[in-house]
């Protein structure tokens, strides 16, 4: 049975991302990087990750790009509709094994969604790990996604950002311009102690790991939030195969060296 939950707000936050607050009727608990399915009612389900602090049990937030039948009637939802989800799906982010480390984090687009929930979780506890750097790259200076988040998130200790847009007409952006990748040039990483994390289009997940690799970055060490097609979330459909796996039950987090020898993961 779905979970009831209210909408509590639908902000934009791009000309075509919006993020849903959402309070779920009862207590909602997930692991950061585990994904739910999202219910709208005689239109269809779709899969989200929450992007907010998964600490936070009693209301969440979810980032959607609008593509097609179900992102559009999200978007088009209004402070105090009802919605159902169904999960928490997934085996999310195994931050234990992240601990002492350096954690390189590489998000491009909407991809910086279940990012966020990612960087609360660890800014939560950023005593156990070495060091903490977000590459973040976007289009334009228009489609940075959380432009309201990042002023705040630039002054905390512990954590260095990064960001990039692939071009800038306008002139308006002071930082990076290029394809997220170089902003991996500039990052001091101590490769031998070091996770770096990736979630992005499919195009940017395959020259992120391309890059992670050329720079010496092990494999077992880059982690990849995988998208697929979903339907049940429970390892029962099939839907969701990749090789040996299923993405809803044995991801959607895996390392490339579980996946790399898997015809058209990035399909
Ligand atoms: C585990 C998991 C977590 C996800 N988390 C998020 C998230 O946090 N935020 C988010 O915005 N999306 C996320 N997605 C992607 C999201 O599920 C899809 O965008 C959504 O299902 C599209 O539904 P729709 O009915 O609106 O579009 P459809 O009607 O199914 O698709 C319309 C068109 O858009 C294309 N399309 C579909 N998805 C994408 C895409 N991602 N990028 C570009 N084109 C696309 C399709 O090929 C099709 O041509 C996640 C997917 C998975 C599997
Ligand atoms: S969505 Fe059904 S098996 Fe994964």
């Amino acid at each position: 049975m779905p979970i009831e939950c209210i909408v509590q707000d639908n902000i934009v936050e791009t000309s075509n991302i919006n993020t849903v607050f959402l309070k779920p009727k009862t207590d909602f608990h997930f692991r950061t990087g585990q994904f739910i399915e999202f219910t709208i009612p005689g239109v269809g389900e779709a899969p989200f990750t929450p992007s907010s602090s998964p600490l936070v049990t009693d209301k969440f937030e979810v980032t959607i790009m609008k593509v097609g039948r179900v992102t559009e009637r999200i978007h088009a939802l209004k402070k105090g509709d009802t919605i159902g989800i169904r999960g928490p799906f997934g085996k999310g982010y195994p931050i234990e094994k992240y601990y002492g480390k350096d954690v390189l984090i590489l998000g491009g687009g909407v991809g910086l969604a279940p990012l966020r929930s990612l960087l609360l979780k660890l800014l939560s506890e950023v005593e156990k790990f070495n060091k903490i750097v977000l590459c973040y790259g976007s289009r334009s200076p228009e489609d940075v996604v959380y432009k309201r988040l990042f002023p705040e998130w630039k002054n905390i200790k512990g954590l260095e950002i990064l960001r990039s847009v692939d071009r800038c007409p306008s002139g308006k952006w002071d930082e990076t311009v290029g394809l997220v990748t170089c902003l991996l040039d500039k990052c001091e990483i101590e490769l031998s102690n070091s996770v770096a994390i990736v979630c992005g289009p499919p195009i940017m997940m395959k020259f992120g790991t391309k890059k992670l690799l050329e720079l010496g970055h092990e494999p077992e060490n880059i982690y990849l939030s995988m998208e697929k097609n979903m339907s049940c979330g429970l390892g029962k459909c099939g839907h969701c195969q990749l090789g040996p796996y299923f993405v809803c039950k044995d991801g959607p987090v895996f390392t490339y060296e579980e996946i790399k020898n898997i015809e058209g993961i990035w399909d």
